[in-house]
């Protein structure tokens, strides 16, 4: 529940991302010793992950907002469909089954509906580091009788999901593996260097060639890198709303693109010693013109909605082209509920600014659609109702927390029932 058209004033702390945090999870299972993950963020998918791991035996316990894992002994080699469909990061615990155990059993994995998201090219390099598999309708049971082995994988297209998959695989592979065509996000990065911290050799992460050296992984602790799409919302909203934010712990250089596009909408924004970001914006912005979305270090398309929703009360026109998923703007019809004037032609969403928005009731049907309606809402004149808050909660802890502590007037009802061991469902 939003009551809009409230200018934004404070500052807020970057979580750890979403997005490495998941695979790190999942690589945490190769090591032999005690895993400390810090600050992890209380998300749904965290919260799948880690029933995830308890299923595959490996139970974590959360201790001042750190996740502690004991990885080593003895591992499942099935995921249970429901936990496959949760989340599209299911796919990250293949390759820790198959190098551990030399077996994995799963379903196809679910997640946003943001189009088709085949996981041909994990498979593909899976197989060329030794895994056999084999399909049953959406039923993979795939064997690695002989252990991973190092090898030559070039990627077809830069995968984040993918590059990560075959991070983890080779990290406890037998030998040498080249991932060619690497996806060259930040989460990658970090995923790598988690991996290291755990002992593994990997040369050229962050860079499209990826040399890993495979051996035995020990324990470690890790901080994952802050969440540059929690930044990014943070930044969209404020520049619609008005208002003077500081952003703490967000790095500036995965922030680029998106500032450079709000500073040519009228913004102000500037680093803020080394980790933060300053944005002040009287509200008043101007459209900004055709923006693409692409592969890092290009405009994120995690971000393309959040900026969406920016623009809807920005003067003149904006084209937003998607170029990485089918389905990325399901947003756009709730945002004409709101009064947006907006055409979603498949990839490209074309939005002519309108002076004000008026709050009205809508759905958030995936996670950053979800978190784009936000913003609409907190733009908005009047009282907005945002359904389908979990999918908002896939990526972000506390959304009502994170704009209140920045003066919105906005409440969430989702109940935590949370479990000692940190399983937990929202009611
Ligand atoms: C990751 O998804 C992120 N998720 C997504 O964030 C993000 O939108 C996406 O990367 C792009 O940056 C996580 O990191 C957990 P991809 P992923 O594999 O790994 C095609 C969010 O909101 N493809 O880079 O699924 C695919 O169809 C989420 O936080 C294949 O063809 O993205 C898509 O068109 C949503 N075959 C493109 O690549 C494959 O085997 C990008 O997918 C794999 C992917």
């Amino acid at each position: 529940m939003i009551r809009g058209g409230r200018p934004l004033a404070g500052e807020v702390e970057m979580p750890c991302a979403k997005n490495s945090v998941l695979p790190i999870l999942a690589a945490a299972m190769l090591a032999r010793g005690a895993v400390r993950i810090r600050r992890v963020p209380r998300l749904r998918d965290v919260e799948t992950s880690l029933q995830l791991l308890a299923a595959l035996g490996c139970p974590a316990v959360q201790i001042d907002g750190d996740l502690l894992l004991a990885p080593g002994g003895p591992m499942g080699d099935t995921v249970p469909r429901p936990l496959m469909a949760a989340m599209r990061s299911s796919i990250y615990y293949l390759a820790p089954m198959l190098a551990r155990g030399g077996r994995a059993r799963v379903t196809l994995p679910g997640g946003c509906r943001l189009g088709a998201r085949p996981i041909d090219l994990h498979l593909e390099g899976l197989a060329a580091m030794g895994a056999r598999i084999s399909a049953d309708g959406d039923q993979l049971d795939c064997t690695a009788p002989n252990g991973l082995h190092g090898a030559e994988i070039r990627l077809r297209f830069p995968s984040v999901g993918a590059t990560e998959t075959l991070l983890i695989a080779a990290a406890a592979a037998a030998g040498e593996t080249r991932i060619c065509g690497a996806a060259r996000e930040p989460e990658v990065c970090d995923l790598a260097g988690f991996l290291t911290a755990c002992g593994a050799r990997i040369e050229g992460a962050g860079t499209s060639c990826i040399r890993v050296l495979g051996g035995p992984l020990q324990g470690c602790e890790y901080t994952p890198i802050p969440d540059r799409i929690t930044a990014q919302t943070v930044l969209c909203a404020a520049a619609a709303c008005g208002g003077q934010v500081l952003l703490r712990r967000a790095p500036f250089a995965p922030l680029q693109p998106m500032a450079g596009i709000l500073r040519r909408a009228g913004c102000s924004v500037r680093r803020a010693g080394q980790d933060g970001v300053v944005l002040e914006s009287d509200g008043c912005l101007t459209a900004a013109g055709s923006i693409s979305t692409g592969v890092y270090p290009a405009f994120a398309t995690d971000a393309g909605p959040l900026l969406a929703a920016a623009m809807l009360t920005a003067r003149g026109e904006t084209r937003l082209r998607e170029t990485i998923f089918s389905n990325r703007f399901s947003c756009a019809a709730q945002f004409a509920r709101m009064g947006a004037k907006v055409d979603c032609d498949g990839r490209l969403l074309c939005i002519r600014g309108v002076p004000a928005l008026q709050g009205a009731q809508v759905t958030a049907q995936d996670l950053r659609g979800g978190a784009a309606l936000v913003i609409a809402a907190l733009t908005a004149q009047g009282e907005s109702r945002i359904g389908g808050v979990e999918y908002i909660r896939r990526g972000y802890e506390d959304i009502a927390g994170l704009f209140g502590a920045l003066g919105a007037e906005i409440s969430c009802t989702v109940q935590q029932v949370c479990s000692p061991a940190g399983a937990g469902v929202s009611a």
